[in-house]
Parts: structure tokens; C-alpha cells; sequence
């Protein structure tokens, strides 16, 4: 299976990727755990054009490129093998983030991301849980964590918002493969709640 946690920044969401990782090895099965963007060398070294600098730095468009090109090196170097092994694959991120973040929050670009998705890429994950919580609850942890990484957290809360009725538009078009989780309470709870709904 490939499994995707997606949500806003400070979701929660790497959190629980980890503690389903966790769980899943426990029953003796293969996992690989891994993120996006990233997940591969090559896809590593395209995370750091995207993740760092201005906000403004890239154009929604070429952003939808980038974020594209690091996919395919993640999903050729890391998930397909993995998945033609017979492990299970569980990703903190996917194609979601881009029809969201590049698709409707920044510019309407679903069209040119639906488009690339189906060209290059071409799978979904067979679950994709987006973990839901209040966009400033999300952004004062995002900034609570510091560091370099923060060019999305800057755009600030109005930003966030709208990103958090994009991941929930997105769980409302695909009813059977995404899962909208409710992240409020401990880790353990919102674990809880994912593996009833796996
Ligand atoms: P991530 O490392 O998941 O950050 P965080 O743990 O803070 O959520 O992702 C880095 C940023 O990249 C994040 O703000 C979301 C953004 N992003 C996109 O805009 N489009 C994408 O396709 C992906 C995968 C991420």
C-alpha cells in the first residue's frame, strides 16, 4: 500500500506518519517512511530550492514544476521500488499538497497540476489522510519549531486558511480515498483515530 498523511503546516501530520510507521512494523510488516518534498537524493536537493528563501521566490507555475520534478525522482527512486517489494510505502506528503498549495492556493493552477499529475506521475496514494486543525493552531507550531524551512509559514494565517479548505474540498472529491482526521488531542488520540479509519 502506498499512504499519504497531508494537511497545513503544524498539521501534526510527520508526527503521525512516524507512530502509523510505528505500528504497522510492529505487525511485522516492511515500511518505508518517507516525505515530500524529498524522499530521494535527487529529490532532497530540489526540497531546498523550494523550502527555503523568499516567499515570493518562484512563480506558482514554476513552483508546480519543481514540486512535479521532485516527485518523479521520489516515486522513481524510492516508492516504486519499494512498492514492487511488497513493503508499504507511507509518504508525509503527496501529489495533494500541489493540488492544494500550488493548485488552489496560490493561482488557479488545479488545471496545470491535474494535467502534470497525470502525465509524469499517474498513481494515487490507496489512502491519503489529511489531518485537520485550526490554521492558527497550525501556524504558531510551524513557528514554534523555528529553522530555516518556513517560506510557506510566511505567507501567513490568511494563507493557512485557505490551504485548510483546500485539503477539506480535497477529502469531499475523493470520498473514497481520503480520510479527513481530526487533529485536535494528543498524539495518541489522533493516532488512535487514523488506524480505525486504516
Ligand atoms: P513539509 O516538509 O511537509 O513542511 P511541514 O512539515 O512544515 O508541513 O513541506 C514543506 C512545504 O512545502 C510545506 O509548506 C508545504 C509545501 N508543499 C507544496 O507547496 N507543494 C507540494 O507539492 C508539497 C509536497 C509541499
Amino acid at each position: 500500500m502506498l499512504i499519504s498523511f497531508e494537511g497545513i503546516d503544524g498539521c501534526g501530520k510527520t508526527t503521525q506518519a512516524r507512530l502509523l510507521a510505528e505500528a504497522l512494523r510492529a505487525q511485522g510488516r516492511e515500511v518505508v517512511l518517507t516525505r515530500e518534498p524529498g524522499g530521494s537524493p535527487g529529490a532532497e536537493e530540489i526540497r531546498r530550492l523550494l523550502v527555503e528563501g523568499a516567499g515570493e521566490r518562484w512563480s506558482p507555475e514554476t513552483e508546480c514544476l519543481l514540486f512535479t520534478a521532485a516527485r518523479r525522482d521520489h516515486l522513481e527512486r524510492t516508492i516504486r521500488p519499494a512498492l514492487d517489494r511488497g513493503a508499504t510505502v507511507i509518504t508525509d506528503r503527496f501529489a495533494d499538497s500541489t493540488r492544494v498549495y500550488q493548485g488552489a492556493a496560490r493561482g488557479d493552477l488545479r488545471a496545470m497540476v491535474d494535467r502534470l499529475h497525470a502525465l509524469t506521475i499517474g498513481i494515487e496514494p490507496d489512502r491519503s489522510f489529511v489531518i485537520d486543525i485550526d490554521p492558527a493552531t497550525g501556524l504558531a507550531r510551524g513557528t514554534a519549531r523555528g529553522g530555516t524551512e518556513d517560506r510557506f509559514e510566511r505567507l501567513g494565517l490568511g494563507f493557512q486558511e485557505r490551504l485548510a479548505q483546500g485539503f477539506r474540498a480535497l477529502a469531499a472529491e475523493y470520498p473514497d480515498r481520503v480520510r479527513l482526521i481530526d487533529g485536535r488531542g494528543t498524539p495518541d488520540q489522533v493516532a488512535a483515530r487514523i488506524r480505525s479509519a486504516l
